[in-house]
């Protein structure tokens, strides 16, 4: 197998390419003076599987089109598979139609990998919350690792919380809840709305108490701040006495960092799908360790 990286994360693309020791062949990605998207690759790909690395943050639509030109293109020069390494999954909260005449924006993607003749995905943490199974949906297997493990890892070890709790800051986010507080044995909850009149409405854990206990709240994305610093300004006025935001996807627009730290937190932490400031915990390890796996299954 080669690697071949996009330009969204070509550092997490290294690290992974030296942990499970594949070659990462070079790749030049650049803009031209009118906005159109140059790609070249420098190697030969040729009757071997290729892995394109590529994130969809940031600059989503840009970064697309890049991995669209580099998918297509290691193809063409006779790779033997071709499997997108999508760390982070723009367009998955498009995975309705909300309201009449909407873009289901997921579902056009995935025709678009699937008229790529890309094999098999790779990502973390999607967020497809009304799609159960996105390899049904993408109609090629989809891999959807999970980082709440080394999320919540990280946050044992460097905040040593006490008496701690893991929140999700809604319904949506029960399954990250659930698995970083499996992960280390410990209690989760979610936060409900409740309205009791047209000025009253309280958000408070649906069945957990956390007066006097540390709160941990996870979710998958951290994009204008607004539900993470909700849902830290509920825990402390529920009594929390430290509480601490984690995420997968630190996408970080409209001040959200400032907002979430104005709100209470103590700190926001987040993986490397992502680069940004509270980029803490990497993800290499997660996606090494399956792309090991993955190999021995395709000999
Ligand atoms: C939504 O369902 C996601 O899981 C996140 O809660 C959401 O994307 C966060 O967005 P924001 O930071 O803009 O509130």
């Amino acid at each position: 197998m080669l690697i071949v990286s996009g330009s969204s994360c070509r550092y997490l693309a290294v690290n992974v390419s030296r942990l499970v020791n594949i070659p990462l062949i070079p790749s030049e990605c650049r803009v031209f003076p009118d906005g159109e998207i140059y790609v070249r690759i420098d190697g030969d790909v040729s009757g071997k599987p290729v892995a394109v690395f590529q994130s969809f943050a940031l600059s989503p639509n840009d970064y697309l089109v890049e991995f669209i030109l580099l998918a297509d293109l290691v193809r063409d020069l006779g790779a033997s598979k071709v499997i997108a390494v999508i760390p982070y999954f723009a367009y998955a909260r498009q995975d309705d139609r909300f309201k009449p005449g909407e873009a289901l924006s997921i579902k056009t993607i995935a025709s678009l990998f699937k008229y790529l003749n890309i094999d098999s995905i790779i990502t973390v943490d999607m967020h497809l919350h009304r799609v159960s199974n996105p390899s049904e949906l993408f109609k090629i297997p989809v891999y959807n690792l999970s980082a709440m493990g080394l999320l919540i890892d990280y946050v044992m070890q460097v905040f040593k919380p006490k008496s701690p709790i893991v929140i999700g800051p809604d319904e949506e986010a029960r399954q990250w809840a659930e698995i970083a507080a499996r992960r280390v044995n410990i209690d989760y909850d979610v936060l409900e709305k409740t309205r009791y009149d047209s000025h009253r409405v309280v958000v408070k854990p649906r069945r957990l108490n956390v007066n006097g206990r540390d709160a941990i709240v996870v979710d998958d994305i951290i994009s204008t701040g607004g539900t993470m610093a909700e849902a830290v300004k509920a825990l402390r006025s529920c009594g929390a006495r430290r509480v601490i935001a984690a995420c997968t996807h630190p996408i970080l627009t409209d001040q959200a960092l400032p907002k979430i730290l104005e709100a209470g937190a103590e700190a926001v932490i987040g993986t490397d799908t992502v680069p940004s400031s509270v980029s803490y915990v990497s993800v290499k390890t997660v996606i090494a360790e399956f792309l090991s796996k993955y190999i021995v299954t395709m000999r």
